[in-house]
């Protein structure tokens, strides 16, 4: 059994091993510069025979593992092999959308199957662990991670986090098309004080439980082999050393017994939060509070021999972390066969195959939301003969890989112009490219503005780089970067019909499109079929089904933004701003409403759904009883389209104060022209439960409203009441 096996090793082990099996470290691939992929070196060796690195991450390529591997497994003293682990976070040479893209499809089973190519491709190159799903709840889009989560709901960002562990892990660690997951970041990095990465988190405990580790618990429910901790602080204490969340909750709560990494040098940086006196104290505070693995911050290397020496370190700490360790390198079939996830045959096979480009396809249609269709713009008939297109987004083939996509090559994905110029048969396709992603010179308008008369209509593609968004790259103004608006409104005065094809990895502030541009599509980063999907969406041959998987606000002082907030004592939902008596002591702007410009679950169609009166089995249930709510969707339009029909519940009175909406269910469907079908939720006590005052998680007794709509906005409620549980 594998416990034997690894009590033998351990007793063989001498303490600089020990701290050995406790260090990760990173490859080349961050120093070899944005167009060299192949990061081959041979600066590991000596460390891997002397058994001073538990593994390598952010290196690829299935002959050089292989290599690494054979080196660990042969030539050091006790024959551990490596962990490979490495930032697989939306795809890896074959790259799907960006994963807060992903979301927008609420589509669960193309999102698995984005994860499961994710998996097949990078182990045939020698990958066993993936940094990912990044599960962050985010309600405030200045966070530039935002882009790698799945937005600001619970719900959704549960399922979507299970879905994600399941197609990188699938049924079988030891499998070699799986790889290993590592939940990220715990906890509540998402929270991170005016959206500023790696700021400080102070919350109380009800809402961490409520909003921010549900993901956490999806995900380890769902058996993630692994998790990493985040960069903040919680509450005073950093994450990486926080024994109430590594144990008394994840641990002891949750019986979590999988691997705790560290982030990159989050040990270390203890000292800079004022945490941790030294280098040596770090390293003592996180592994006794539950971190295992050191990331790049070499504290356990360099300290944890002499900690245990002169008894500032149990023994026992040490070696269950070690035991943690080795248990997943057992757990990945690593120890039995080393070179099981380098395969030379299957690198040629499998990456960018057809099949998995297929699945990417997939995925991008199914992620781009449709903000906007006034006078039914779209979509594009073979009747429009000259399109113009504009923008720094149109002849762009590497931003359409977005953020944490160092896999994938830049020049693959197929650009915006590319694919409008496929789907746009028999029309003239012109391009301009308007101005710079970020810069101020208005150069090239002019230009843009000529081609923009000479067309029938204009597709512009704007918005943000992939390095505008994802870790370190928070922004205080999320409006469109540079000149890009000024570029817009050029263009819109041709009085040409505009469509927008809008990027970014976060909720951008899109007011005067909205008031402006007649069609507007939330394109993300939408990875290597980028152009493909756009212009199969912009010409009708795929409906777009997307909806918002987080609130996009109408001006960034409202952030943090999100639905299912608190009603406080004074809440002002109106859209009406002049100053009148009655609205003054009122929780609202006096410049800006609170609504948000697109709510939370938003995303229209080229057809129409007409939802009827949704109706409950009953307007009271007890216990275990439960409460049935049917609606009849149709679709009333002229084409095929997908729906997201949601559930949001409201708890009127709690022991403390419930949110104002909360999602609790949704089904996504497809419908013929003319067809209608009877949905049909079941709500049970168990979804309206929540951390009671008492700190302990269940339903309360009393009247609830259950409300039926296409989004957290137009919803029709009904009343119900829980009378006893
Ligand atoms: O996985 C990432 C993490 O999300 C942020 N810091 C670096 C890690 C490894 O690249």
């Amino acid at each position: 059994p594998i416990e034997k096996r690894i009590e033998d090793l351990l007793a063989k082990m001498t303490q600089e091993e020990k701290a050995g099996q406790l260090n990760f470290v990173v490859g080349d691939l961050f120093n070899t510069g944005p167009t060299v992929r192949t990061a081959e070196s041979d600066r590991f060796n000596e460390a891997i025979k002397k058994g001073t690195i538990t593994g390598i991450f952010n290196i690829h390529g299935a002959e050089y593992i292989g290599k690494l591997q054979k080196i660990a497994v042969e030539e050091s003293r006790l024959g551990i092999p490596l962990i490979i682990g490495a930032d697989v976070i939306h795809g890896f040479k074959t790259v799907f959308p960006i994963p807060l893209g992903e979301a927008a499809s609420w589509d669960l089973e193309a999102i698995e199957n984005g994860a499961r190519v994710a998996a097949i491709e990078s182990s045939a190159t020698g990958i066993n662990l993936t940094f990912a799903p990044m599960v962050d709840i985010t309600r405030d889009s200045r966070w530039g991670r935002t882009a790698e989560g799945a937005g600001e709901d619970p719900y959704l960002g549960s399922l979507i986090a299970a879905a994600r562990v399941v197609g990188f892990q699938g049924k079988d660690l030891s499998d070699p098309r799986t790889i290993a997951a590592c939940v990220k970041h715990f906890v509540a990095y998402g929270a991170a004080e005016a959206g500023r990465d790696y700021n400080t988190t102070d919350m109380s405990e009800y809402l961490l439980r409520d909003v921010y580790l549900p993901p956490f618990k999806a995900a380890i429910d769902a058996g993630s082999a692994s998790l990493m901790t985040s960069f903040n602080e919680l509450n005073g204490v950093p994450a990486t050393a926080n024994t109430f969340v590594l144990q008394d909750i994840l641990r002891k709560e949750w019986g979590y017994n999988g691997l705790v990494i560290s982030d990159w040098q989050n040990i270390t940086e203890m000292v800079n939060h004022g945490f941790a006196k030294d280098n040596a104290h770090s390293a003592a505070l996180a592994l006794k509070a539950g971190t295992d693995v050191d990331m790049m911050g070499e504290a356990y290397l360099n300290f944890i021999p002499g900690l245990v020496k002169n008894g500032q370190l149990d023994q026992k700490v040490v070696d269950d972390a070690v035991r943690r360790v080795l248990w997943l390198k057992f757990k990945l079939g690593l120890f039995d066969n080393p070179t099981l996830y380098s395969s030379t045959t299957r690198e040629k096979q499998e990456i960018r195959s057809k099949e998995n480009l297929a699945v990417a396809f997939d995925m991008a249609k199914k992620s781009i939301v449709l903000l906007k269709n006034q006078g039914n713009v779209l979509p594009l008939t073979q009747a429009t003969k000259r399109i113009a297109v504009i923008g720094p987004l149109a002849n762009n083939k590497a931003d359409m890989n977005g953020t944490w996509s160092f896999f994938g090559e830049e020049q693959h994905p197929v650009s915006f112009l590319e694919g409008i110029r496929k789907y746009a048969k028999g029309a003239t396709v012109t391009y301009a490219q308007g101005c710079e992603l970020y810069s101020n010179s208005t150069a090239l308008f002019d230009e843009a503005v000529a081609a923009a008369r000479k067309a029938d209509v204009v597709v512009m593609a704007i918005g943000e780089s992939a390095v505008m968004n994802g870790e370190g790259a928070s922004r205080a103004d999320i409006g469109l970067p540079g000149v890009q608006l000024d570029l817009v409104k050029a263009i819109h005065k041709t009085g040409k019909p505009i469509v927008a094809l809008v990027s970014s990895g976060r909720a951008l502030e899109l007011t005067w499109l909205d008031q402006n541009i007649p069609a507007i599509l939330a394109t993300w980063s939408l990875g290597s079929e980028a152009g493909n999907a756009a212009g199969s969406v912009l010409f009708g041959e795929y409906n777009p089904s997307g909806k918002l998987p987080l609130s996009f606000p109408r001006h960034v002082g409202q952030l943090p933004l999100y639905y299912n907030y608190k009603n406080t004592g004074r809440m002002y939902d109106g859209d009406h701003m002049e100053p009148g008596s009655e609205r003054v002591y009122k929780s609202r702007y006096r410049d800006v409403p609170n609504t948000p410009l697109y709510p939370f679950g938003y995303g229209l169609s080229y057809t129409t759904f007409n939802y009827g009166t949704p109706k409950l089995n009953k307007s009271s249930i007890s216990g275990n009883e439960p409460l049935v709510v049917t609606v009849d969707v149709t679709n009333t339009g002229k084409v095929v389209g997908e729906e997201v029909v949601q559930l949001y519940i409201r708890d009127l009175v709690g022991s403390t104060a419930r949110p104002v909406k909360q999602l609790k269910k949704f089904q996504k469907l497809a419908f013929a022209p003319g067809e209608k079908k009877t949905i049909t939720f079941t709500l049970t006590k168990e979804d309206l439960a929540f951390w009671r005052q008492d700190m302990t998680f269940g339903a309360e007794p009393g009247d609830f409203k259950v409300m039926v709509g296409p989004n957290s906005r137009d919803v029709q409620e009904l009343s119900f009441t829980l009378s006893s549980l």
